[in-house]
């Protein structure tokens, strides 16, 4: 397992490359295809293979978890585990807390897993995750018939005990949330019956795509106005199935735009997960101009899978509408750092979830950029970014707010700044992104430790 992050920030300062980035690469494994393959693993019957499973700090946060509630889970070489499931209903109650670091994904879904199953545990996280907000899957889960005790507003550290005779239910998910819809359908699982999950705005569906390849039964159909309902059939047998997890597309987001924004650069980024409903980056990025090939699409693992190649080039300002979001909710600060590069004003819709991420992101995305020297304003739930086609200044020391993909962004502003930038605290990218400075720096980026003081 590798080292828990330590007390000690990391400064990092990331500065304007002499040559362009150039080469091909691969980015770490999916983190929620990760987090899946885990828990589903573990409700298995058999031993599941797992390759390229993301070795980040919140995966194996996950794993811990798991083997704490009695599932056989050993790593066998990178990315390469191995897992003995335990059945649905099978798991047991843990003898210690449940931490589950910075993952807001890992403490949801494990919320749900716990739920449908009668024992009691106890589950807390870091300051960040400490402060997220879990209402939103005590809600549901509570009408299954858990028990939560935590702190005002639901917040971690809880205790849960689940329950003895789950009831299914039917959930309209009043915020579009894969975390708060898979978390109903984990607990659905060891419930007798059918459990609904209606989503009115579709997010990612690798919870539904793993179950199905697990050979659970379940049906999903289109609902008018675009949403979904996802319908569950409770108790089955999950038979263990090997799993290839694709590149993280919200990994890759990082070195993509860096090579938009670095004059001249073309990158490749191998075996990257191009399911529709995480491809929304993709999609603004096209808008704004940026030349982006997929090469040799592929399905690998139920999940669509294409090498990208993207090439540097002139950036405009685009409109990305509230609908979009579900699609690319973690992609924001990259796309704010393409923003500040292009010609005109980039309006990004309805960013209000990004406000209860690992930081608030909302105000980390326009605090950092305007210290950066962009033009930039929050409108309501709305984040506007001015740009005229020139590097921003630069020339900043942003927080990280214990925020990886706010600590990834900065530095791949840096890269194309006029004045290098630094970061306070390098150490939550591994999070999710582990290797995230070596592979930046393989592609030519100019990041490393600052020489004084910030
Ligand atoms: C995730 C869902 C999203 C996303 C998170 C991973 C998942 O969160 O931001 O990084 O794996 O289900 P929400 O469900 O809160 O939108």
């Amino acid at each position: 397992m590798a080292e828990p992050i330590s007390a000690a920030p990391r400064p990092l300062v990331a500065r304007a490359s002499r040559q362009p980035l150039s080469g091909a690469s691969r980015v770490p494994g999916d983190k929620s295809i990760s987090h899946r393959a885990l828990i589903l693993g573990s409700l298995a019957i058999g031993r599941t293979r797992i390759e390229g499973l993301l070795e980040g700090e919140d995966v194996l946060r996950t794993a811990a978890a798991l083997s704490l509630l009695g599932a056989g889970i050993a790593r066998g070489g990178e990315g390469a585990w191995t897992i003995d499931g335990i059945g649905v209903g099978g798991l047991f109650e843990p003898e210690d807390v449940l931490d589950l670091g910075n993952s807001g994904t890992g403490a949801r879904l494990l919320l749900g897993l716990l739920a449908s199953h009668p024992l009691t545990a106890l589950m807390t996280g870091d300051a960040s995750l400490r402060r997220r907000p879990m209402g939103r899957v005590i809600a549901p889960l509570s009408r299954m018939g858990a028990q939560f005790r935590g702190r005002e507003g639901g917040r971690l550290p809880l205790a849960v005990t689940g329950a003895k005779e789950p009831l299914p239910i039917q959930y309209r998910l009043p915020v579009p949330s894969a975390q708060v819809k898979s978390a109903v359908l984990l607990a659905g699982l060891n419930a007798p019956g059918e459990t609904t999950v209606i989503e009115p705005q579709p997010t990612r569906d690798h919870t539904e795509r793993m179950l199905a390849h697990f050979g659970a039964r379940l049906s999903v159909e289109e609902e008018t106005g675009g949403g979904r309902r996802i319908t569950l059939e409770g108790q089955p047998e999950l038979a263990a199935a090997p799993v290839a997890v694709p590149g993280d597309p919200s990994s890759a987001a990082f070195p993509l735009v860096a090579a938009l924004i670095v004059p001249g650069s073309e990158v490749r980024i191998r075996g990257v997960g191009v399911n529709p409903l995480r491809a929304g980056l993709l999609e603004s990025l096209a808008e704004m101009g940026a030349q982006i090939a997929f090469e040799n699409p592929r399905e690998e693992g139920g999940e669509p899978v294409a090498d990208l190649r993207v090439k540097a080039g002139a950036l405009r300002g685009a409109d990305i509408p509230a609908e979009r979001a579900p699609r690319m909710i973690d992609e924001y600060p990259a796309l704010a750092v393409a923003a500040a590069f292009a010609n005109g004003r980039t309006r990004m819709r309805g960013l209000q979830e990004l406000r209860v991420k690992e930081s608030d992101r909302l105000s980390a995305i326009a605090e950092g950029l305007a210290r950066s020297g962009v033009t930039v304003a929050v409108e309501g739930e709305d984040l506007l970014v001015e740009g005229d086609g020139k590097p921003p200044a630069g020339g900043a020391t942003i927080a990280t707010r214990l925020d990886h993909r706010i600590a990834m962004a900065f530095l791949v502003l840096g890269l194309g700044a006029r004045e290098p930038v630094a970061i306070d605290d390098a150490q939550p990218i591994a999070t999710s992104f582990p290797g995230f400075v070596d592979l930046m720096k393989g592609l030519g980026a100019a990041i490393e430790e600052p020489a004084g003081c910030l």
